[in-house]
């Protein structure tokens, strides 16, 4: 047992780990408890300083077994994925000492030593935003860092993969590839990183979320059913993906952003064809609006993907193709009257300032966009879209080493 045991100590980690999406899409399994797919993917991590997870972990020897709050609910661990991660974590725990505050826990004492896990998600839970992503990856990141786990950051993405499989990604910043590996045990089915955050950093992502309830059909199920049901999905993964994928490597090397837009677009159609469950995100798809966009100055200035859930995360190669799309989708889907514009447009507000928007007042003035002013009046889908996020490539998972930031009561090993 722990050293000092008499003593109610608390020991806690505090980190915070961003989301991903995926440009080249995780789309079936052929594992479903390892977590294995049946293709490569690559994903552009985003900014945690607008998207992310923050997870509080604690060990103490008053703990009688482990526990998690998110969101401010506690839930329950006991579901496979979780246990798998904690399994894991505790066979590759090494000792811990704190000289300052007497605590010395051997490796040997983590088989038996409980922890609590307080996370809390900056964005709605579930509903297509990778909240599983960022929060098994910050799980398994601050248990990691408080567990004495000395695995490098792809062997963590591998255990990380076991909670959630886009999670796996999420272990880095930047641009990121998770390698399907071959092994039956799942020890090659990695994310490495393609190139940090400021290899290409003029990118601009402004995701459309169009509904923040939960999903109604789990990416699992939905994966699961096209596996089962089509006779694309083979195809897609043996003969498409792989190209795609060098193609894509190639394209974020070269910052070639033609490419880049044209193989993200191509890749979210094709899974939303395969998938017909997903059919229903393109209810959102404007296809006059996607169409002039594309065409606008002759090469690709936006790049569109989908992720399980009917939101549209549109890629902008700069600021200033950015604050074009941004007065585009205001001029589109203004917000209900009632709305305010700092909850309507999140995230990074230069791009707002950029597209000359300083209040609601703007957006209803809005011109038309050139290309249809001499058009009949356009239609307009008030309301359609709950929010906008601006955001942007970004870090990987950090440790927060301010004391303010922790979820947990370093006195009674709770939530704050
Ligand atoms: N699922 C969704 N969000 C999560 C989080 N923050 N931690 C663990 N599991 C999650």
């Amino acid at each position: 047992m722990a050293a000092e045991s008499g003593k109610n100590w608390v020991l806690t980690v505090t980190a915070q780990t961003p989301t991903n999406i995926a440009v080249i899409k995780y789309w079936g399994k052929r594992d479903e408890d390892l977590i294995l797919p049946i293709n490569d993917s690559i994903s552009v991590t985003l900014d945690p300083d607008h998207l992310c997870t923050t997870t509080s972990v604690a060990v103490s020897p008053a703990f009688i077994h482990d526990r998690m709050w998110l969101n401010g609910k506690e839930v329950s661990l006991s579901g496979g994925r979780y246990q798998n991660c904690l399994r894991e974590l505790r066979s590759r725990a090494s000792d811990v000492e704190d000289e300052q505050k007497g605590i010395k826990i051997t490796k040997k004492d983590w088989e038996k030593m409980h922890v609590h896990i307080v996370s809390y998600n900056n964005f709605p839970t579930a509903a297509g935003l990778a909240s599983s992503a960022a929060g098994l990856a910050c799980l398994v990141f601050s248990l990691a860092k408080l567990m004495n786990v000395r695995d490098d950051h792809s062997r963590l993405s591998a255990i990380a993969r076991q909670g959630s499989g886009s999670a796996c990604r999420s272990l880095y910043g930047g641009f990121v590839k998770w390698i399907m590996g071959k092994e039956e045990n799942g020890s090659d089915s990695i994310a490495v990183q393609l190139a940090d955050e400021k290899h290409w950093d003029d990118l601009v992502i402004i995701i459309a979320v169009v509904s923040s309830r939960q999903k109604e059909t789990s990416s699992t199920s939905g994966m699961k059913d096209t596996v089962e049901t089509s006779m694309l999905i083979e195809h897609r993964a043996k003969e498409v993906v792989p190209k795609r994928i060098i193609q894509m490597e190639e394209a974020i090397k070269n910052r070639d952003f033609p490419a880049f837009a044209r193989l993200t677009c191509a890749d979210t159609i094709c899974v939303l064809l395969i998938d017909l469950i997903k059919i229903k995100a393109f209810t959102f798809q404007d296809n006059q609006l996607r169409r002039k966009m594309e065409s606008f100055q002759g090469t690709p200035q936006v790049a569109y993907t989908f992720d399980a859930g009917p939101n549209a995360v549109l890629i902008s190669h700069n600021r200033k193709a950015a604050a074009l799309l941004l007065q585009r989708l205001l001029f589109y889907f203004p917000p209900n009257p009632d709305a305010d514009l700092n909850s309507y447009v999140i995230g990074d507000k230069t791009i707002l300032k950029d597209a000359g928007i300083q209040n609601m007042n703007d957006i209803e003035t809005l011109p038309p966009p050139p290309e249809i002013r001499d058009n009949n009046p356009t239609q307009k889908y008030r309301g359609d879209v709950s929010y906008f996020i601006c955001t942007r490539p970004g870090r990987g998972p950090v440790v927060l080493t301010d004391e303010s930031r922790s979820l947990i009561n370093p006195e009674t090993g709770l939530p704050k």
